[in-house]
C-alpha cells in the first residue's frame, strides 16, 4: 500500500517579491488572479507576465461557464500557468495548464484526452482548499445542478507556493469558512479507509494547528489571526497532502449540492454536514480510528469525549455560524433529491466514508439538519 505522495515541490517566501525574483516571473508567464490580492502584493513589481482576473468572468466558486469565458481571453501560448488566489483560482488554473479544456463538460465526462502541455505554480491566498497539492479541479457544472470533481494526475501542480503575507487582506468570514474546509479535510482524510500512519501524521497535525488556532482566536478576538496566518496556511496545505492521498468523504458529498443550488461557500456548506456527519458515523461504529479522533480533538479543546462534537461546534460557531439547512434556502422536497444526486455524482467521495451511507441514511443526514 502506498504510503505518501507528494507531486508539487513545495516552496515557502515571507514575501511576494522574493517569490517573483526566484522564480523569474517574466513575459510568457499567465497569471490568474483577483485584482485585490494581485495589486497591493504584486503590483509594485511591475511584472511583465500577462494577467487575467477571475472576477471579470463571473462571481462565486468556479464554474464551466467561468472557464470557457477565459479561455476565450487567453493569448497566445503561455509556457507557464501562475495561479495567485483562493481555490477558485487555483482550481481553474488547473484546467488551464491542460492542452485540450474545451468542451469543458467532456473534460469532465472523460471524453477528452488528458495532456499537460504548460508547468503549473500554484500560490494559494485562502488557508483551505489544499489544491495547491492536490490533483483535483472542482466545478459547478452549471446545467446539471451539482459540482464535480475532475481528478488527474496532470493536474498536478509543478510548485506549490505558500506566502503567508498574501492571506494578511483576506475577509474574516472567507478565513473562517477556509479554515474549517482545511479541517474537514484533515478529519475526513483521517478516517478514511485510504489513510495511512504517515497521511494521518500530517492530518492529525493540521487538527491540532487549526483547533490550537481557533482557541486563540475565541480567547482573543478575530484579529489575533493575523500572527497565525503562516500556522493556518501551513495547516491547511498538510490537510491537502491528507486527503490528497486519503481522500475526502461524506461531508463533502452531501456539502456539494447545497454548495451548487445555492451557491453557500464550500467550507461553509462543510460545516453544514460536518457534525451531522460524524454523529452518524458514531451511531453507526463507535469503534477504531473514530475513538482515537474523538479523543485527539476532546483533549485539544479540553472536553469530555461524550460531548466532542457539541463542543467542537460551539468553537467553531465563534467563527462561522453553524445555519439549519433551510436557512440557506433548501426546502424540505429536495431531501429526497439531494440523496440522489449524492448517491449518483459522489461515489469517488463516498467509497472513503468512515462507514457506508445508504440512501436513507443520506436522508436521516439531510433531515437532521434540515
Ligand atoms: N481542488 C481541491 O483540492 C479543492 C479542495 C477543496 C475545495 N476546493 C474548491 O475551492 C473553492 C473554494 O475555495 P476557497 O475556499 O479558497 O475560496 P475562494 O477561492 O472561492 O475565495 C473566496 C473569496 O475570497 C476572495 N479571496 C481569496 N483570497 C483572498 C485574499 N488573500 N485576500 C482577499 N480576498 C481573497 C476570493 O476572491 C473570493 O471572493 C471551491 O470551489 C471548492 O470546491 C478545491
Ligand atoms: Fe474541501
Amino acid at each position: 500500500m502506498k504510503e505518501l505522495s507528494v507531486r508539487p515541490e513545495i516552496y515557502k517566501y515571507p514575501s511576494a517579491k522574493e517569490f517573483a525574483e526566484e522564480f523569474q516571473l517574466q513575459k510568457g508567464d499567465l497569471i490568474l488572479t483577483n485584482e485585490y490580492i494581485y495589486h497591493p502584493h504584486f503590483g509594485a513589481l511591475r511584472l511583465k507576465c500577462d494577467v487575467l482576473c477571475q472576477e471579470n468572468y463571473g462571481a462565486g466558486e468556479p464554474t464551466d461557464e467561468m472557464v470557457e469565458a477565459i479561455l476565450k481571453d487567453i493569448e497566445g501560448e503561455p509556457k507557464r500557468i501562475i495561479a495567485i488566489g483562493g481555490g477558485t483560482v487555483l482550481d481553474i488554473a488547473k484546467l488551464l495548464a491542460l492542452k485540450q479544456i474545451s468542451p469543458v463538460l467532456d473534460l469532465y465526462d472523460g471524453k477528452l484526452p488528458i495532456e499537460k502541455d504548460k508547468t503549473l505554480i500554484l500560490v494559494p491566498t485562502t488557508c483551505g482548499t489544499g489544491s495547491e497539492v492536490t490533483n483535483i479541479s472542482i466545478l459547478a457544472l452549471k446545467s446539471r445542478g451539482t459540482k464535480k470533481g475532475l481528478a488527474v494526475d496532470e493536474m498536478y501542480a509543478d510548485a506549490a507556493v505558500l506566502i503567508p503575507e498574501l492571506l494578511s487582506g483576506l475577509p474574516f468570514r472567507v478565513f473562517a469558512a477556509s479554515s474549517i474546509d482545511a479541517l474537514v479535510h484533515a478529519v475526513e482524510s483521517s478516517l478514511s479507509p485510504k489513510a495511512t500512519t504517515t497521511t494521518k501524521m500530517f492530518g492529525y497535525r493540521a487538527i491540532e494547528m487549526i483547533l490550537k488556532g481557533y482557541l486563540e482566536i475565541a480567547e482573543r478576538g478575530i484579529e489575533a489571526r493575523q500572527a497565525l496566518l503562516d500556522d493556518f496556511l501551513t495547516a491547511s496545505n498538510y490537510a491537502g497532502i491528507a486527503f490528497g492521498n486519503a481522500g475526502c468523504a461524506a461531508v463533502h458529498a452531501l456539502s456539494y449540492p447545497l454548495g451548487a443550488i445555492y451557491h453557500v461557500p464550500h467550507g461553509e456548506s462543510n460545516y453544514a454536514m460536518f457534525t451531522g456527519v460524524m454523529k452518524n458515523y458514531m451511531e453507526q461504529k463507535p469503534e477504531g480510528e473514530l475513538l482515537n479522533l474523538n479523543r485527539f480533538i476532546a483533549d485539544i479543546i479540553g472536553c469530555g469525549v461524550d460531548v466532542v462534537y457539541d463542543e467542537t461546534e460551539k468553537l467553531l460557531n465563534v467563527l462561522l455560524p453553524k445555519k439549519p439547512l433551510h436557512a440557506y434556502g433548501m426546502k424540505q422536497e429536495e431531501i429526497e433529491r439531494f440523496a440522489d444526486s449524492v448517491l449518483i455524482n459522489q461515489q469517488r467521495l463516498l467509497v472513503n466514508n468512515f462507514t457506508p451511507f445508504d440512501r436513507d441514511r443520506i436522508v436521516k443526514i439531510y433531515r437532521e439538519l434540515f
